[in-house]
C-alpha cells in the first residue's frame, strides 16, 4: 500500500514538474529572410536583439534549412555584433561577428546527419536576454548558390528557451593547429597541439571533430599528473558535425590539467598544405562543449583556442610532456 501510494506521489510530483517546466518554457523564432545575393558562396549575417524578455535559458533549437540553397549556417549570441546593419554580408569576417561576449553552438551544414535538432545536456544552458551579457543572436549563412528572387526563407530556427538557470553554462573550446602539413608525408603525418587549463574547473559533455579532405582521424587527450585519459577520438573522412560523449562520460578539467590532441593526415602532394578556412588548406580541431558556474562568468563568455605551431611544435617541446 504505501509502496503503490509513493509511486503515485512520484508520479504527481512529476507530472506537476512536468507542468511547472512547460509553462515556464517558450520558443524564439528567426528566419533568414529570403535575400537576392550578388555572388555565388555568399555569406549572409543577421543580428536579432533579444528585446521582448529579460532573462532566459537556451536549452535547445531545431533548425530547418533548405538544402540546396545553404552551404552551412551557424548559430551564436554575442553582447554586441560587428555590424549596425539587421542583415550584411559577412565573408571576411566570418566565424567572429561579435564584438565582446560571444558563444557560438549548434549550427547546420550538409553533412548533419541529427535530425537538425540540437539539444544540450540537461544541466547546461546559455543564459541571454535584453538584460544579460547575451544580448543578440546572430545567424551566419553560407549560401550555395546565388540567391535571386527567393520567396522563401533559406533557414528557419526555432530556438526553446526555459526561465530556469541550469547548473552550468555553455562554453565552446576549440584545440587544434596552424602553420603546414609538410609535403611528401605519404605515411602519415601527426600534428601535436597541447595546452594548460589554467581556469577554474568546469565540467566537459561532449566532442565534436573538423579536418578537410587530407585529414582522417583527430584524438584528444586530458593528461593529469602525468597519466593520459582519452576524451575521445573520430575518423574525419565523413565530416560529420555530430557531437559525441566524451568517453566514460562527463569529466571535470581541472586548473594545471594539460590537454593534448593530433590529427592524422596523409599529404601525397609534392607542397606543404597550410592550415586555414578555404577549401584547399587543412583543418585540425577537437572543440569541446564545456560547462562552467556561473560564479566563474567572468573569466568565460569569448571564444576560447589551444593553438600550436605544425609541424613545429611536438609534445616533446611541451613542459611535463617532455617524456615523449
Ligand atoms: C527576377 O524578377 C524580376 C522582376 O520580376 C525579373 O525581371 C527577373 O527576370 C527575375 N530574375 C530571375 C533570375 O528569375
Ligand atoms: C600527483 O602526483 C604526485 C607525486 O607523485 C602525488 O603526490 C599527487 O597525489 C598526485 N595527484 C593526483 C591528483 O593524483
Ligand atoms: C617531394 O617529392 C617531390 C617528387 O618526388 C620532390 O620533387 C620534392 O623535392 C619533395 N619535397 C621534399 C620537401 O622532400
Amino acid at each position: 500500500m504505501y509502496h503503490t501510494n509513493s509511486i503515485m506521489y512520484c508520479f504527481i510530483f512529476f507530472a506537476f514538474l512536468a507542468m511547472m517546466r512547460s509553462t515556464h518554457s517558450k520558443t524564439f523564432t528567426v528566419e533568414m529572410p529570403s535575400i537576392d545575393t550578388l555572388e555565388e558562396e555568399a555569406y549572409v549575417c543577421r543580428v536579432i536583439p533579444f528585446s521582448d524578455f529579460e532573462r532566459a535559458y537556451i536549452v535547445g533549437l531545431h533548425m530547418d534549412v533548405d538544402r540546396s540553397r545553404v552551404h552551412h549556417l551557424t548559430t551564436s549570441v554575442c553582447e554586441e555584433a560587428i555590424s549596425k546593419e539587421e542583415i550584411w554580408g559577412c565573408k571576411i569576417t566570418q566565424g567572429s561577428n561579435c564584438i565582446g561576449a560571444s558563444a557560438g553552438f549548434g549550427g547546420w551544414d550538409k553533412y548533419t546527419v541529427d535530425k537538425h535538432d540540437f539539444k544540450f545536456p540537461n544541466d547546461l544552458s546559455i543564459e541571454v536576454g535584453s538584460k544579460t551579457r547575451m544580448k543578440n543572436l546572430v545567424l551566419q549563412l553560407h549560401y550555395t548558390t546565388k540567391q535571386t528572387n527567393q520567396t522563401k526563407p533559406a533557414a528557419k530556427v526555432v530556438f526553446e528557451l526555459s526561465d530556469y538557470p541550469t547548473r552550468y553554462q555553455f562554453q565552446l573550446y576549440t584545440i587544434g593547429n596552424r602553420g603546414y602539413i609538410p609535403s611528401n608525408t605519404s605515411k602519415g603525418f601527426l600534428t601535436n597541439v597541447a595546452c594548460r587549463w589554467e581556469l577554474p574547473s568546469v565540467k566537459a559533455y561532449r566532442y565534436r571533430v573538423h579536418t578537410h579532405h587530407i585529414g582522417f582521424h583527430v584524438e584528444a587527450f586530458l593528461i593529469r599528473n602525468g597519466t593520459w585519459i582519452l576524451l575521445g577520438s573520430a575518423l574525419s573522412q565523413a565530416k560529420t558535425k555530430n557531437w559525441y560523449e566524451v568517453l566514460g562520460g562527463p569529466k571535470r578539467l581541472e586548473h594545471g590539467d594539460i590537454l593534448a590532441a593530433r590529427c592524422l593526415y596523409i599529404n601525397s602532394n609534392a607542397k606543404d598544405i597550410h592550415f586555414g578556412m578555404e577549401n584547399d588548406n587543412e583543418m585540425c580541431s577537437f572543440s569541446l562543449e564545456l560547462g562552467y558556474r556561473k560564479e566563474d562568468h567572468l573569466h568565460f563568455g569569448k571564444q576560447f583556442y589551444c593553438e600550436a605551431e605544425s609541424p613545429s611544435f611536438r609534445f616533446s617541446n611541451f613542459p611535463s610532456l617532455n617524456f615523449f
